[in-house]
């Protein structure tokens, strides 16, 4: 039974193991991921280098199963790249699932090789609810600073949904965030504490921010709900997890990983965080 530890790495191949999963009748709150985007990144296997039409397809087949994995007001993250998104979308839309944002994680301290278009400072990634009414979204924990006092120069009037006239107050908790999140890559002598050698490593800090977003709480206010990453690699979604359940939080995480060399780096990670 995979569900007999709900929370570690477990090496395997999740085009199997999601099945073995839904089988054991195991849901998830969150399914937060960043699978291969069929780029021909080298991850030690072919999973990023199908013909298009075979992406397509087992895509279609993926999202069919996480529909099936997720709670009923659980919630899809799906990390894509804009070349490929628009049918990553049409499967989650086809899975019948409920379409809630496309994303953008932005970021400037990326590596362009190509001089013949702009520099690339983005991926999209997609929220899909499995409710059309009913998720989890924790606006308060991922508010920003407000970017200029100049609104509150002179009163901003605005009509409240009973028809009274308003005047609009900052939050004192900050500004709501947006649907572009920025995050700079782990490229450069800065992170290279973080780094390990996987290629294609997503930053803890987006991970950590998604989690914060998205993740059910407790009515003690802390994150207590269960997550899932069918592509684990060296294991970020599994360190965010347990850096905030050092913290007193409770999540639960399964991160599945078809690569024994980014399984151990994961467990490593895992193993250096201080409790
Ligand atoms: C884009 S990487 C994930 C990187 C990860 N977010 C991190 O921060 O390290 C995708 C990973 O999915 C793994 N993978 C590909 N096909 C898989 C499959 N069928 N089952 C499990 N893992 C798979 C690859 O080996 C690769 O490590």
């Amino acid at each position: 039974m995979i569900t007999s530890n709900l929370t570690g790495v477990v090496c395997g191949n999740s085009d199997v193991l999601l099945d073995q999963l839904i089988d054991e009748g195991v849901h998830f709150d969150l399914i937060l991921t960043d699978p291969p985007y069929n780029i021909n990144k080298d991850f030690g296997n072919k999973s990023d280098c199908l013909p298009l039409d075979e992406f397509i397809a087992i895509t279609a087949e993926r999202m069919a199963k996480i529909k099936k994995l997720l709670e009923p007001q659980g919630s899809v993250l799906w990390f894509g790249i804009h070349d490929y998104i628009g049918f990553v979308q049409v499967a989650m839309y086809n899975a019948g699932l409920h379409y809630r944002r496309m994303n953008i994680w932005h970021y400037e301290n990326g590596f362009s090789r190509s001089k013949k278009g702009p520099a690339t400072h983005y991926e999209p990634f997609l929220w899909f609810s499995n409710n059309p009414k009913k998720w989890t979204y924790n606006v308060d924990d991922v508010r920003m600073p407000y970017k200029s006092t100049e609104r509150l120069k002179s009163p901003v009037k605005y009509k409240a949904a009973d028809g009274t006239t308003k005047i609009w107050q900052p939050n004192p908790k900050g500004a709501m965030r947006g649907d572009v999140w920025d995050f700079p890559t782990l490229a450069g002598k800065r992170f290279e504490k973080e780094k390990t050698p996987h290629p294609t490593q997503k930053p803890e800090s987006l991970i950590m921010e998604l989690i914060k977003a998205f993740c059910p709480k407790d009515g003690e206010g802390h994150y207590n709900g269960t997550i899932l990453d069918p592509f684990h690699g060296s294991g970020t979604l599994g360190v965010c997890c347990e850096k905030l359940n050092a913290e007193g939080h409770h999540i639960k995480w399964l991160g599945i990983e078809l690569e024994q060399q980014w399984c151990d780096i994961a467990e490593q990670r895992i193993a250096d965080i201080e409790k």
